[in-house]
């Protein structure tokens, strides 16, 4: 039967001639590929589909017909991991057609850096400081995920993370909560547009709240402990953000923050997103991070984890039925209040009231799937994105750009002609027939006759295989090499090193890949080292040898092409790391951030420092060069005594002083010299994206409220210091143009 749903009144109407089964099937998400057929495990139809006793299209078939009675039994709100217009059309009509209530599923997957057009990891992206790029790409995906039937996409990741052993650095800004909460707030309104009724855009789900990437060790799903004020300034400040931009939804993180699991954490989920925030949106759990909780030792068993997640505020649970096997039963036998349940009901179907869904429930067709899909526009824009992601680490005697007419150029190492790890971890539906990879892009470039090529080495070489043999492709891939002018080495990682349990214990280039740089730098020719990896490195040597470094990340489908704009010159690199890169990985957690100590690093030994390596990052926060250079001068402070509600205003001129045109990323960072607790060395508050052509000079302007210099106390209270602060602008975290000002009680 189908429902028109308009209003509150409507909803509540609606509500009372739901049954308990049809209420917490609004709260139950399953995705077929974590449940199987015909009962059984997902494992063991698995299993019958490896042996061969079904064929892929009976699995399918098999799957679905499996889901398709609980959707007209009215027991699924919700599904993950469906996608394309005819399958969601389908499953769809049965929901709104053929159950009693018939009300519309939505339908969510992982659209993190694109659909079928594929772009830069978002640590990547966050390289660029163009929220306005995040927002355009968030957009281009969502018009294609919309296309293929989806709703909702479980993006952005706005985590803040400081520990590059941590893989999924790769998914989020960085480690700054300034340009992580810009990112966020354009990261949804990219997804969702400011209409959730519009067929192009879908719901975004900012996550993991809470707190996350401050998993300990850098080992994903760890627990964390933390302060409220550290909570409070550096990683919840991307969520309010996301929420201020109108973020649908968020999804719980599967940690425990303060020894309580945060899919059951009621300070998050309550005190700090319903109250503090005023969201009003819904919550889902993380994969089967309910049924979790009863691991963790916070529940007695599923149906205990249940009760106490719906009591904490958690709306729906994903993936592993636990709120439908546990809630039910718990409201029958009087251990649960149905109005926490309703409270959690009402939250979902008022989100899809919002869209419409009642009145449209079909938002696509097969003809416009069809036509959705990389087209011209999108891939312009993954490789506009691809080049302003990338960072210049390293030009030593200007040997970028390359000549685009003379000079043979090697392009060796196991990621030169490497398609499907260029996508990165959760690409989509991206394929990698689709991926121009470094030699194509620099073969598209410049023709093929300039270019040799050889691999050299695998990525990854853990069983030691045959050292004979390793040294053996080394040798031939430095002869190839001999015959060119300059060497392009394109090392790093594979995709799967990073993202979701893609932490690592060491941060150095795995395998033989610096074998097989030691040996191409002995040839003695200008050795240009791009970087294919989805978190900060740890490279000592190729920082001390390395002719030149260019951070290519995880670039998508257009990394090739992207990567050949920047070596050859037609893009002149802008992009600057939002995450420290580290000497060592014994630095780790390495941030710039942190807070002052009494005994900062020295020449003398009782300073906080190491005995057996620097103190100091490889390459700073906010730091990237270009091929042209900048100069700052004249910082001025236009009121050096405010009040508590007044505005700083700083100005300052910047200059290209190089031959060639560039944008120049500035950043201004804010230290409090003296406060009633110890504040962190600096802070971004703000920066801009300035283009220059050579020769210009620029006065840019900044304007901060007082009330943004504050911080959160060890209760998690907020407020602003009077005493004197600090300024500092620059290129990069090290900037030293200074001036000083105060803020009056
Ligand atoms: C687990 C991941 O932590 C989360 O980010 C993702 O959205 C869900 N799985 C669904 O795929």
């Amino acid at each position: 039967m189908r429902q028109h749903i308009r209003n509150e009144s409507d909803l509540d109407t609606l509500m009372m001639d739901m049954t308990i089964e049809e209420k917490v099937g609004q709260l139950s998400q399953i995705s077929p590929s974590i449940f199987g057929a015909f009962g059984k495990t997902m494992d063991e139809t698995i299993v019958m589909l490896v042996e061969g006793q079904i064929t892929p299209e009976e699995f399918g078939k098999l799957e679905r017909d499996y889901h398709e009675d609980d959707i007209r039994a009215g027991l699924i709100g919700s599904m993950g991991g469906i996608h394309g217009a005819e399958m969601a059309n389908a499953l769809q009509r049965i929901a709104v057609e053929e159950s009693r209530l018939g009300i519309p599923m939505l339908f969510g997957l992982d659209v993190i850096h694109g659909f079928r057009t594929v772009f830069p990891i978002p640590l990547a992206e966050s390289c660029s400081w163009e929220p306005e790029l995040a927002r355009r790409t968030a957009e281009a995906a969502a018009s294609e995920a919309s296309a293929a039937g989806l709703h909702w996409t479980f993006a952005p990741m706005v985590d803040v993370a400081r520990d590059a052993r941590w893989g999924r650095v790769a998914e989020g800004a960085g480690e700054d909560p300034l340009l992580g909460s810009r990112m966020a707030y354009a990261r949804v309104k990219g997804f969702q547009g400011d209409n959730l009724r519009d067929h192009q855009h879908i719901l975004a789900c900012a996550k993991h709240f809470a707190a996350y990437g401050a998993a300990e060790a850098g080992r994903d799903y760890n627990t964390v402990d933390m302060s409220l004020g550290k909570l409070h300034d550096v990683y919840l400040p991307p969520f309010q953000a996301a929420v201020d931009a109108g973020c649908a939804t968020l999804m719980s993180a599967f940690n425990d923050l303060n020894g309580v699991p945060c899919t059951t954490n009621a300070y998050l989920l309550r005190d700090v997103l319903r109250k503090q925030f005023a969201f009003d949106g819904f919550v889902v759990s993380d994969a089967n991070s309910v049924a979790e909780c009863a691991i963790h030792g916070y529940a007695e068993d599923n149906v205990d984890a249940a009760i106490k997640a719906v009591l904490a505020g958690l709306d729906i649970d994903m993936s592993h039925g636990t709120f439908r096997d546990g809630l039910i039963n718990a409201v029958q036998e009087g251990r649960l209040q149905i109005e926490a349940v309703n409270e959690a009901v009402l939250r979902v179907l008022r989100i899809k009231m919002r869209m419409g869904l009642f009145e449209e429930p079909y938002r696509t067709t097969t003809e416009r799937e069809t036509s959705a899909m990389m087209t011209t526009e999108h891939l312009a824009l993954a490789r506009e994105a691809a080049a302003k992601s990338i960072v210049l680490l390293q030009n030593k005697h200007k040997t970028l750009p390359l000549s685009l007419d003379t000079g043979m150029i090697a392009v060796v190492g196991p990621l030169a002609d490497d398609a499907g790890n260029l996508l990165g971890s959760w690409s989509g539906v991206g394929e990698s027939k689709d991926v121009v990879t470094v030699l194509n892009g620099l073969r598209a470039a410049i023709g093929e006759g300039r270019i040799v090529h050889a691999v050299g080495c695998d990525i990854q070489d853990p069983h030691k295989k045959d050292e004979q043999k390793a040294i053996e492709r080394i040798a031939a891939a430095v002869e190839v090499a001999s015959i060119a002018d300059t060497i392009v080495a394109v090392v790093g990682e594979s995709s799967d090193m990073s993202g979701e349990a893609g932490s690592r214990m060491d941060l150095v280039l795995p395998g033989k890949q610096l074998d097989l740089l030691k040996a191409l730098h002995a040839t003695g020719k200008p050795l240009v080292v791009v970087l294919v990896n989805g978190r900060p490195l740890a490279l000592p040597w190729v920082k001390e040898n390395a002719s030149a470094i260019v951070e290519l990340w995880q670039p998508g489908l257009q990394g090739g092409h992207a990567l050949a704009d920047v070596l050859f010159g037609k893009v002149n690199p802008s992009g600057k790391i939002t995450a420290t890169f580290p000497y060592s990985v014994g630095q780790e957690p390495l941030y710039y951030a942190h807070p002052t100590t009494g005994r900062p690093a020295g020449k003398i030994k009782f300073t906080s420092k190491y005995v057996d390596g620097p103190v100091e990052p490889l390459f700073p926060f906010g730091y990237g060069l270009s091929y042209t250079t900048f100069s700052y001068s004249d910082l001025i402070i236009l009121q050096d005594t405010l009040p508590l509600d007044g505005t700083l205003k700083v100005q300052v001129k910047v200059s290209n002083s190089g031959q060639i045109a560039g944008d120049e990323i500035i950043q201004l960072y804010i230290s409090d010299p003296v406060a009633s607790q110890v504040r962190p060395v600096r802070e971004l508050k703000d920066f801009a994206k300035v283009y220059l052509a050579p020769g210009e000079e620029k006065c840019v302007h900044f304007t901060i409220p007082v009330s943004k210099l504050g911080y959160h106390d060890q209760h998690g209270k907020y407020a602003v210091e009077p005493g004197e602060f600090r300024v500092f602008v620059g290129t990069d975290v090290q900037a030293d143009l200074s001036a000083t000002f105060y803020v009056n009680a």
